[in-house]
C-alpha cells in the first residue's frame, strides 16, 4: 500500500520516488533544521523527547531510529538512554546523514526503510519520525520493522496528520501548503527548501487516513496496533512485535 498516489508533477512513477525524494533531502539537509525549529514553534526538540519517554523507551534500550534525517528524534532518544552508543540511525540521504553525524556519535547506515540491512530480532525500541509519507510502501517497510525488533519490541511512528474539520482542515491548508514553504524559501534563499517545503504539504494533503496506516501495521502482523492524536495533528501510531 502506497502512502499516497502517485505524484506525478514531481516524479513519474513510484520507481522514481526514491530518487527524487533523495535528492531532495540531500539538497534540503542544511537548512532542516532551522526550517523545523521556527515552523513548528520550536516545539520540536521537547516533543520528540515526551513523546518517547510517554511510549516508554527506558535506558538499557536498543534503538532504531529509521529515516532519522539530521538526528532530531536520535538526539532526544540520547537524551533519554543516557547514552547514544545504542542508538542506530538510518536514513537514505547522505545530505541528512552528513548533518546528523555531527551531533551524536551513533551508528548511522545509509539505507531505505523498505531493505534495512539489519539483523532479525535486534531492536527494543524502533522510532520514525515524519517520513512515513516518503517510503513507496507502507507494509514492505512495516514488515521489515516487524522483522527487526525483538519480541515484545516496540515501535513508534511520529507524523503530522491534516485535521478532518472544515476550518481545521482550510487552516492547515493556508499553513502547509502556502505560508510555511513561502517563508521557507524567503528566510533561507533557497529555492532547494522552498521545494522540500513544498512537498511536504503535498505528501500530508495526499496522504493516506489513518485508518489505512494502522490497517498495514496489523497486515504486517503487529499487535496492540493503536493511534494516539495530539491536538488532532500530531500522530503517533504505536504497535508491539507480539
Ligand atoms: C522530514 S525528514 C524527517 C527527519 C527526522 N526523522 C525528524 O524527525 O525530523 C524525512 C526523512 O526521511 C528520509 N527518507 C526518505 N525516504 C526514506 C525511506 N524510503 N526510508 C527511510 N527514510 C527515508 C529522508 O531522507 C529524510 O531524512
Amino acid at each position: 500500500m502506497s502512502p499516497h498516489p502517485t505524484l506525478t508533477n514531481r516524479y513519474a512513477n513510484t520507481e522514481g520516488k526514491p530518487e527524487f525524494v533523495n535528492q531532495l533531502f540531500d539538497k534540503g539537509a542544511k537548512h532542516y533544521d532551522g526550517i523545523v525549529d521556527w515552523g513548528f514553534l520550536r516545539s520540536g526538540a521537547g516533543y520528540r523527547r515526551w513523546v518517547q519517554q510517554r511510549h516508554g523507551l527506558k535506558k538499557g534500550h536498543h534503538l532504531l531510529d529509521v529515516a532519522c534525517g539530521t538526528g532530531l528524534v536520535a538526539v532526544e532518544s540520547a537524551k533519554i538512554l543516557g547514552t547514544a552508543e545504542n542508538i542506530t540511525c538510518l536514513d537514505p540521504s547522505e545530505g541528512m546523514l552528513g548533518v546528523a553525524r555531527t551531533k551524536l556519535s551513533a551508528r548511522f547506515i545509509q539505507a531505505r526503510a523498505e531493505a534495512m540491512p539489519l539483523a532479525d530480532n535486534s531492536f527494543d525500541f524502533l522510532t520514525m519520525g515524519y517520513a512515513l509519507r516518503h517510503v513507496t510502501d507502507l507494509e514492505v517497510a512495516f514488515r521489515e520493522y516487524a522483522r527487526v525488533l525483538k519480541p515484545g519490541g516496540k515501535l513508534l511512528i511520529l507524523e503530522v496528520t491534516k485535521p478532518v474539520g472544515r476550518i481545521s482542515g482550510f487552516l492547515f491548508r493556508i499553513y502547509f501548503g502556502r505560508i510555511y514553504p513561502f517563508l521557507s524559501g524567503l528566510f533561507t534563499r533557497s529555492g532547494d527548501a522552498k521545494k522540500m517545503m513544498r512537498y511536504y504539504w503535498e505528501t500530508m494533503d495526499a496522504c493516506v487516513p489513518p485508518a489505512s496506516v494502522l490497517q498495514a501495521l496489523r497486515n504486517v502482523g503487529l499487535t496492540e496496533v493503536k493511534r494516539n492524536s495530539a491536538v488532532g495533528l500530531f500522530s503517533e501510531y504505536t504497535a508491539v512485535k507480539a
